[in-house]
């Protein structure tokens, strides 16, 4: 049996009809612009923009934001043609499963964990990390960070106790299927949208020019030797720290089912979200390092932890008042970013464990909640293991590396669905095809390659453990195999 065999687009239409029954279409293109918002600005932003810029970037971190930019949008391009085409409720593990088969669609699907599931875990600890700001540090250090991190005193984490509070809290209302209501989520972008709004027309007067000079990191800078840590370089790995600010546009095409007019919807929920969120970034890192010094995001004593908070309170003194208040903001919206996560790592597993790839449990359904709880619960201990064990810029590379590699292969799925299925309707068509997938393929591989090594070689020991996985169980149990 060929490990490239592939599911038909009609067999998926098909389902897709058949899941309509219980699905409503109720969302139309502005409440997929604030659905991608909603999964998208989180933690990228207000974490991830300070750890970019001291660990690699400087005040160029503005232009890693655009080069990340670019690449999402040559993805974001690709997913908008397959949303359209084939609009049910899957993701790239769905679209690869049609276009080049099993094994590629397994692929994706394990590095779709890394996305999802990493992903969560990377936000929960950035959740604890302001958590712990808002009460003013009375968390002892020890209990809300992972044993890889110390303090200069040499205090060391032994467990990051609030993120697994928030990810417990959160499997909890997952499970008893309470639907984060669309106007729960309006609210939530709301706020979100209106903090880094309020940020930036605020902060903008107390930019002090000498922050962004130089604005790249010298080349004789202490700890910055290396290529990517530098000049150019570390802007571009820059660009691959802060790509997890972009995560999450992607969600959006896991309510295409749901969509009113999906052909038309999607490719605006899609693109619409990456657009909003990109002009708030580059607007967002500007004042940010401009009201701040980049070193001071490296200095645990000052802006390392919680820095939008931090650069308030010490820049902007008349408004300090106001940490609070984008404290709680900033702690909502991780929440939603981490609920989509967890909403989207239990659907892959869902659809794998249907088409056979994984054992059964993971697409049990809750006897009175209709949900996968029992996929919540596995998840929960996965996803919690690294929240509390592990420091958020590992999981947070990770999480980047996985979506990377998962935006490679939907960018070859366009190219080869072109050459095997060229007549079906393609309501929205990414343009310049193959040159467009081509150049998203490039940028995207080019930010792996400037991520750190340890995080290349973990990444590529998950793909490995994921081969084994696949060869020994899935491809024997796939029900494509059996049916056939
Ligand atoms: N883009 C999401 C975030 O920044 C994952 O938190």
């Amino acid at each position: 049996m060929s490990i490239f065999r592939k599911k038909s687009v009609a067999s998926l239409m098909a389902m897709a009809a058949d899941n309509e029954k219980g699905l409503k279409r109720t969302l139309g293109a502005g409440h997929l612009v604030a659905l991608g918002i909603g999964a998208i600005i989180g933690a990228g932003l207000f974490v991830r923009t300070a750890a970019a810029s001291a660990e690699a970037a400087g005040p160029s971190v503005t232009l890693s934001f655009v080069v990340a930019a670019i690449a999402c949008a040559f993805a974001g391009l690709c997913y908008a043609e397959f949303s359209s085409m084939i609009p049910i409720a899957g993701s790239a593990y769905t679209y690869a499963y049609a276009t080049m088969g099993e094994f590629v669609a397994w692929i994706i699907g394990w590095s779709l964990v890394l996305e999802y599931a990493l992903g969560a875990a990377t936000v929960s600890i950035a959740w604890s990390e302001y958590l712990n700001n808002l009460l003013g540090g009375i968390i002892p250090y020890q209990w809300c960070h992972s044993p890889f991190e110390a303090t200069a005193a040499g205090v060391h984490g032994i467990v990051n106790l609030p993120a697994l509070v928030i990810l417990l809290a959160l499997t909890l209302l997952l499970i008893k299927g309470t639907q984060e209501s669309a106007s729960v989520n309006a609210i939530i972008v709301f706020l979100k949208v209106a903090i880094v709004l309020l940020f930036i027309l605020l902060g903008w007067q107390f930019i002090k020019p000498a922050n962004h000079t130089p604005y790249f990191i010298p080349a004789d800078a202490p700890g910055h030797l290396d290529f990517y840590q530098h000049g150019w370089g570390g802007m571009v790995r820059g660009a691959a720290i802060v790509f997890f600010a972009f995560i999450g546009f992607d969600a959006v095409s896991t309510a295409a089912q749901e969509a009113k007019n999906p052909k038309r919807d999607m490719p605006i929920g899609i693109l619409g979200s990456l657009i909003v969120c990109t002009i708030l970034y580059i607007l967002f890192s500007h004042v940010l390092t401009g009201v701040a010094n980049w070193q001071e995001f490296a200095d645990p004593a000052k802006g390392k932890e919680a820095s939008v908070a931090y650069a308030i309170k010490t820049y902007m003194p008349q408004f300090a008042w106001m940490t609070r208040l984008v404290t709680l903001a900033i702690l909502a919206g991780f929440s939603s970013v981490i609920l989509v996560m967890l909403m989207g790592q239990s659907r892959v597993f869902f659809s794998m464990a249907n088409d056979g790839l994984l054992p059964k449990v993971f697409s049990d359904l809750h006897p009175k909640f209709r949900t996968p709880y029992k996929a919540n619960w596995i998840l929960f201990v996965f996803v919690g293991t690294f929240a509390a064990f592990i420091p958020g810029s590992v999981a947070g590379d990770l999480t980047s590396i996985g979506t990377l590699f998962a935006f490679m292969l939907v960018c070859l799925g366009v190219i080869i669905m072109r050459k095997t299925d060229p007549d079906h309707p393609r309501p929205f068509r990414t343009p310049f095809v193959p040159l467009f997938p081509i150049l998203g393929m490039a940028t995207c591989g080019y930010m792996i390659w400037t991520l750190p090594n340890d995080t290349k070689l973990s990444a590529f020991a998950w793909m490995v453990a994921g081969l084994i996985i696949y060869f020994t169980y899935s491809k024997s149990r796939s029900k494509l195999n059996q049916n056939l």
